[in-house]
């Protein structure tokens, strides 16, 4: 019954949508098709300015690129109130973790490994989305990644696509809520589909190549799960895959997404990406790059202004059918109804918005959660209120802590380190040494002083915010500048006195002496607008560290990409064979592996057992905390499958849970799986490193 009045309330829906199509002239069927930015944030060149004429005249039908309540109900109001069909505006803009509380970057807030979490992110961020006036956001990010040269790892979910597909639903459950017409909801937008992350050599725009095969298992799961949850809406990448752009690409966007996935929602181009189907050299001109893309299915254009100006001339030389262009402009129509925007216009962005107490809550207990201890020689952390030189450029760099895109978030709202420990009640005193990129040395010598009378030494070191996401490839991985330097120094003044690391970055970093050096380093990636309370917290012992590397951490950019999930290969690494698979010059092993990260409590994990369960299996494995300290304990459940004729990972991410206890106390963890089919072997254990796992054969 329920079904059946859905469908009418679908059919009613449509009907009407097609009366307003028929009433539509040409450019205002265009100007639906048509996503302008306006100059709030700038991510992309500005070439259309925003002119209240165009969306008065119906020419352009969507924005991006501007927030608040009352800019949005201005231009809200020209469109709803002057335009002559009255067609609400689709508003986007990225949160792609946080609006105006910035939550930490996603790679970070993958490290987790708690849905629950990613949701609660999602749905404040979508509450100040809407308060903002916005109804649409582009995010979730889900390009699993792994190569850490490529800057916007830093907005990716990490390298794996079960963590990948589990962000993804939670992602979309958060933004849309269970009523996408919600005061509240917005609508998501997944991107970058697909294959963005696995870009030639990490460098931003370049192409990507694979094999269909790894295009399933590794890149596609994401977006699949992302539209299995709803969401509404998807971005195709800027990129070529195997040479054909994905703004163009029929078999992808066509048979793969909408008619196998099931997508039924608006796909979105990336900034400017239409028009770039002319540097991609697939189209001639502008109206011959609107024709390949409105035929592989993408409905608005964001930013080239190449349906306005493009699709009508494409119409004239049969390029294109009008009833592909209306059946676009349906699309887009019911999304707009969907979101409650034809009942109401004006039922988002009442209230103006920022960060509250409330939601800073939030960014301190997900900061603090998303931080990685990555090394902790002779329990050093917690600190036991000592004096602390806290040297280094990121100490006092609240401004860096939203990381490279922080939506509406203002960096005068982000708390750095210094002022985290000082709120804390440490004894601090700091110099920064150097900046965070240039070559000059010369404060040195001043830090070095502070730290003849401190118990430790706290060096915040890192990569600038900037120097990660959207255009932000490196080639080298170390510390940027002459930090390395600074470390250099301090460690030889130290002379055995504790040095901590803090470590910022958007990626793994390749830092292996700075880590041997180290008594214990803890990576901070961008935690946000709390940082430095969430960071305190941590250092202090308040919160025991758990959070986990969501991506594997080279040791030499040599070894990228580095990932568990790699094949066996024919020829194994033997160490007492010269050929078998390894470098010359370096470990075949990560720095840190995928979901290594310390913690307060010293676990073990004991009676690894699986049970039948209907067509699936159930997990369970005891875990004990023998320290001193409360903590949360990770475990990650691997399969490896045998497959005759075909080879398969040595790892595949099946599973995780957590688990917190008190001291001397133990729990299970109980995780299910479907049934794999034929011989395979299960692990579960804190990290994807075969030392540390149990197994079983099944
Ligand atoms: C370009 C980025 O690739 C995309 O992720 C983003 O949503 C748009 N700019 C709009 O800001």
């Amino acid at each position: 019954m329920k079904k059946r009045t859905i469908r009418l309330h679908c059919r009613e829906l449509v009907e009407q949508i097609n009366r307003l199509i028929a009433q539509m002239t040409l450019a205002e069927k265009l100007g639906q098709l048509t996503m302008t930015a306006a100059d709030y944030a700038v991510t992309g060149p500005l070439i259309t300015p925003v002119s209240e004429d165009a969306i008065r005249s119906g020419a352009i039908g969507n924005l991006l690129n501007l927030y608040g309540a009352g800019p949005t109900h201005r231009i809200q109001k020209i469109a709803v109130e002057e335009s002559r069909l009255r067609i609400p505006l689709l508003l986007g803009f990225d949160a792609l973790h946080g609006q105006r509380t910035v939550f930490p970057i996603p790679l970070a807030e993958a490290g987790l490994f708690d849905p629950a979490a990613w949701e609660a992110t999602a749905r404040l961020a979508a509450e100040e989305c809407a308060g903002d006036g916005l109804n649409m956001t582009f995010a979730p990010m889900l390009d699993v990644s792994r190569d850490p040269r490529w800057g916007r790892i830093a907005e990716s979910p990490g390298e794996d696509p079960f963590v990948g597909s589990a962000f993804a639903r939670a992602k979309t459950r958060g933004f849309q809520s269970a009523d996408l017409a919600g005061t509240n909801a917005v609508s998501a937008c997944a991107k970058h589909y697909v294959a963005y992350g696995a870009i030639n050599a990490g460098r931003e725009y370049a192409s990507t190549d694979m094999s269909e095969a790894m295009l399933r298992e590794v890149y596609l799961p994401p977006f699949r799960a992302a539209v299995e949850a709803g969401v509404a809406a998807i971005m195709p990448a800027f990129t070529d895959l195997n040479g054909i752009p994905m703004t163009a690409h029929v078999h992808l966007l066509q048979n793969v997404l909408r008619e196998e996935l099931g997508f039924e929602g608006v796909l979105v181009t990336d900034y400017h990406a239409i028009a770039e189907l002319l540097n991609h050299g697939v189209a001639g001109d502008l109206a011959e790059a609107a024709a390949l893309a409105l035929k592989a299915g993408v409905d608005i254009d964001m930013m080239s202004d190449a349906y306005r100006l493009g699709l009508p001339q494409a119409l004239q030389r049969n390029l294109v059918a009008m009833e592909e262009i209306d059946a676009a402009v349906r699309r887009v129509l019911v999304l707009k109804e969907r979101l409650g925007l034809f009942a109401d216009p004006y039922r988002r962005g009442r209230s103006d918005v920022s960060v509250t107490a409330q939601s800073r809550a939030l960014a301190r207990d997900v900061g603090a959660r998303s931080l990685v201890l990555l090394k902790n020689d002779a329990n050093i952390l917690p600190l036991a209120a000592p004096k602390l030189a806290v040297i280094g450029p990121l100490a006092d760099a609240g401004g860096e802590m939203g990381g490279p895109w922080g939506g509406a978030g203002r960096s005068e709202d982000c708390v750095g380190v210094l002022q985290g420990l000082t709120d804390a009640g440490l004894i601090v005193r700091h110099a920064p040494g150097v900046a965070i990129d240039t070559d000059d040395v010369s404060g040195i010598a001043s830090a070095l002083e502070l730290c003849a009378d401190a118990d430790v030494i706290l060096l915040c070191l890192g990569e600038a915010a900037l120097m990660s996401g959207e255009a932000a490839s490196r080639a080298y991985l170390g510390l940027p500048g002459a930090q390395q330097e600074l470390a250099d120094a301090v460690f030889e003044k130290a002379g055995g006195k504790p040095v901590v690391v803090v470590l910022f970055s958007g990626r793994p970093l390749a830092v292996p002496s700075l880590v041997s050096r180290a008594h214990a380093v803890l990576a901070a990636w961008f935690p946000g607008c709390e940082a430095g309370h969430a960071i305190a917290d941590v250092l202090t012992g308040k919160v025991s560290p758990s959070g986990r590397t969501a991506v594997s951490w080279p040791r030499a950019v040599g070894q990228i990409p580095i990932f568990f999930g790699e094949r066996p290969g024919g020829r194994p690494f033997n160490p007492k064979d010269h050929f078998t698979s390894h470098y010359s010059d370096v470990e075949n092993t990560p720095l840190f592996p995928f979901g290594h990260g310390l913690t307060y409590g010293d676990f073990e994990l004991s009676n690894f057992r699986v049970e039948p369960d209907g067509d699936g299996l159930t997990v369970k494995v005891d875990v004990a905390n023998h320290g001193a300290l409360a903590a949360e304990e990770t475990v990650f459940l691997f399969l490896n499958q045998k497959k005759p004729g075909v080879t398969r990972p040595l790892l595949e991410l099946k599973g995780f849970g957590k688990i917190a206890l008190p001291p001397s106390e133990q729990g299970t963890v109980t995780l299910t799986l479907p049934r794999p089919i034929g011989r395979a072997e299960l692990f579960v254990g804190p990290k994807a490193a075969f030392s540390s796992l149990l197994s079983l054969s099944i």
